[in-house]
Formats: C-alpha cells, structure tokens, sequence
C-alpha cells in the first residue's frame, strides 16, 4: 500500500508541484465549491496513479490546485464511499497523498440526515466529533510508521482551534452554524427507524456515508481536521423523509454559498 501512495504523491508532485498547506474534500452536491478555486491545474482520478474511480452521479472525480483566496489549496472534488466496494485504505489514498506532500490540514465535507430534532434541511454542521459505526478501519491491519503511531489518539479528531474560527465566522456573517457529532456507516441503504432511534439516543446529531474513514486517516498522520455536514434531509426517528440521492444534491447545493462562505474565511484566517 505504501508504494501505491508513494507513487500517487510522486505522480501529483510532479504534476502540480504543489505548494500547499490546506487540502479540501468537496462532498455530495459540495463539487460546485471547485468553482470558486481559481484552478491552476486539475487532474482526473483515472490519470492518478493507483486512484480509484468513483462513478456516484454528482461526483465530478478530479483533484483540483488551485488558489482561494490568495492562498494555494488542493481539493478532491468527489470522493471515495466505502458502500462502492472500495476497501477502507483505497477509500482513504488520497489523504495519505496529502500528508506526503506537506498538507497540514484537512477541511472535509459531506451531505447527511438531520437527526437532531433542532436541525433544518439545508442547515450546515460543523462537526464537533464522529462516531465510526462502519464496523472497519483503515487504519487496521501493519501500521504505517511513517504516517503515524499504531494506536492514534482520537480526541479532539475536529480542531478545537479551526472550530472556535469557524464559529465566530458564522457569527460575524450572521450565519446559523449549528455543530454536532455525525455517525458515519457503510451504506448505501438509507437507515431504518429502528437504527435512525438508536443512533441518535447513543448521541449523533447527523448521518452519512463518508468522511469517517479520512479523518482517522488524517489524524493518523497528524493532520489538523476541520468537519462539515450539510444538512439533506430530514432523519429524525418516525419523522424521516425517504430521501433520494437527487434530494440530497438539490439540498447540498443550496447550501453551497454558506459552504463557500465558511471555507473561504476559514482558509483565508488559518
Ligand atoms: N442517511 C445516510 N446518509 C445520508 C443521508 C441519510 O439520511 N442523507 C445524506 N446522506
């Protein structure tokens, strides 16, 4: 696996010579963020060595390089879902990709189902923690020493810094930032009531597909991780919608401006 990450980062460092600090991953209905980039170069998935291919509607599949805001960024837009057939480190590459060249923080974000009670489709939630209900890791099995420790710590996994930033970011621009622990699982079946009740009395506010998995990668490899969800649809037990994948993007982009707002501050500050 090392030698495959290797020869990812060599092919992107040769490409792009990035000289970047943030790496952004652009989520369901989130890919129209890479239209506020000012795009020095853009890559397809297909052309990265040793990268999946992602074929989820809405998924554009590139890594982007660009500037926001004066500063250089690289931004996956679309991802990789475990529920693809992927394992948890094909998943998670292009993170590892990231940490060798020289990322120091991650910002990610994701589409999901509101199960806090307070929460609205189209409100945006910065995570606050997660919990990884994939029943996998991809940190498990040899560890990769030179990415990090075999047992990495898992508190504070969302930067209390870039959290404390991001939510006086909201308040100067008058934005409604709510925050709250997202569950992650594998997917792809949307979850039944039993699951949507039991989820949210052990303490989510948000569920989804993604996100999970990068980020014990990311903080695995020391990265400073900054979370957000938009809310999709609406996932309170024996209130939830049947939410389809069209809904969830319609919402995703919606919410896109407040998305952009909060990044481009958040990248600009940090
Ligand atoms: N459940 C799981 N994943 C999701 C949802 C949901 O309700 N909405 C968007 N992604």
């Amino acid at each position: 696996m090392l030698q495959k990450i290797k020869e990812a980062a060599d092919f992107i460092q040769q490409r792009f010579q990035p000289e970047a600090e943030v790496a952004i991953v652009l989520g369901s209905g989130l890919g129209d963020f890479a239209n506020e980039i000012e795009v020095i170069d853009a890559v397809p998935y297909g052309e990265i060595p040793n990268f999946p291919v992602s074929e989820v509607p809405g998924h554009a599949g590139r890594m982007v390089y660009g500037v926001v805001k004066g500063k250089k960024v690289l931004a996956m837009q679309g991802r990789f879902h475990y529920y693809e057939g992927f394992s948890m480190q094909e998943c998670t590459i292009h993170v590892r990709v990231f940490s060798l060249l020289g990322i120091k923080k991650l910002f990610v974000s994701n589409a999901a189902g509101g199960l806090n009670p307070n929460f609205k489709v189209g409100d945006l939630m910065m995570i606050s923690d997660h919990i990884n209900h994939f029943g996998d890791n991809p940190l498990r099995g040899k560890n990769l020493e030179v990415f990090g420790t075999r047992f990495p710590a898992m508190n504070d996994a969302y930067s209390p810094e870039l959290r404390v930033m991001a939510k006086s970011i909201a308040e100067e621009n008058g934005m409604i930032l709510q925050q709250g622990v997202y569950i992650g699982l594998a997917g792809p079946n949307f979850e039944t009531q039993a699951e949507l009740k039991f989820f949210s009395i052990i303490g989510a506010d948000a569920v989804g597909m993604s996100t999970v998995p990068e980020v014990l990668v990311a903080r695995h490899c020391g990265m400073e991780v900054f979370g957000m969800s938009i809310i999709t649809n609406i996932a309170v037990p024996g209130l939830n919608e049947e939410a389809s994948h069209e809904e969830v993007q319609d919402a995703a982009k919606i919410t896109g401006p407040k998305v952009k707002l909060l990044f481009e501050e958040l990248i600009n500050k940090c």
